[in-house]
């Protein structure tokens, strides 16, 4: 049974819609008025988007921009790819970023810096999970939903190696899991 490479549940579904709901009563709260794009990071942040966007009652447009620097790495290789960009003009609008995890930051910050030069009125970012371990670099986080230690989590949009996206929570896999792989490797 897949699901039995996961070690621990760490983030129940119940857990995650609660907070969702609450990030999405303050997000509309904050931008009322205002005329909001939420560029979400794929693939990691498509559960968390789609959910988000649902628990916030305003107009909001939606967008995405695909970016990858992990690959099927459990390392970031600090070099990120961008494989689809903006499909939107954000000049002018008020953006925020919508991501599934901030782990050592280098994502988000190429993102920052892609998004600023197309002059947005104000940039924002928004994380389901902020894990510190490893951060090497500081951005202005407006919204988190989750700390969460340093392992290896997965789920509710979160992969290794590509797969796990799917469980409906956050769950931290199996150590056995890389060891079986470093193995076969
Ligand atoms: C993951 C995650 C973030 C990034 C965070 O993306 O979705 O975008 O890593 O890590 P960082 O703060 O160390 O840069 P990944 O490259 O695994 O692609 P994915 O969104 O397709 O899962």
């Amino acid at each position: 049974m897949w699901r039995g490479a996961i070690q621990q549940v760490l983030i129940s579904e119940a857990e995650l819609h609660r907070r969702i709901q609450a990030l999405g009563k303050a997000i509309t709260m904050d931008y009322q008025g205002k005329d909001l794009i939420f560029v979400a990071v794929i693939r990691g942040a498509m559960m968390f988007s789609a959910d988000l966007a649902r628990a916030v009652d305003l107009p909001l447009r939606l967008d995405c921009v695909a970016l990858s620097s992990y690959g099927d790495s459990r390392v970031s290789s600090g070099q990120i790819h961008i494989f689809k960009d903006l499909s939107e003009t954000i000049a002018g609008k008020h953006v925020l970023i919508i991501e599934d995890i901030i782990d050592t930051g280098l994502t988000l910050q190429y993102l920052w810096n892609h998004l600023m030069s197309r002059h947005p009125a104000n940039l924002n970012i928004c994380v389901l999970l902020d894990k510190r371990a490893h951060r090497r670099v500081e951005l202005p986080i407006k919204y988190t939903g989750f700390d969460v230690p340093d392992a290896f989590v997965v789920g509710y949009g979160l992969d290794y190696q590509q797969r796990y996206r799917n469980l409906p929570f956050i769950g931290i896999l199996h150590p056995e899991v890389f060891a079986k792989d470093a193995l076969q490797s």
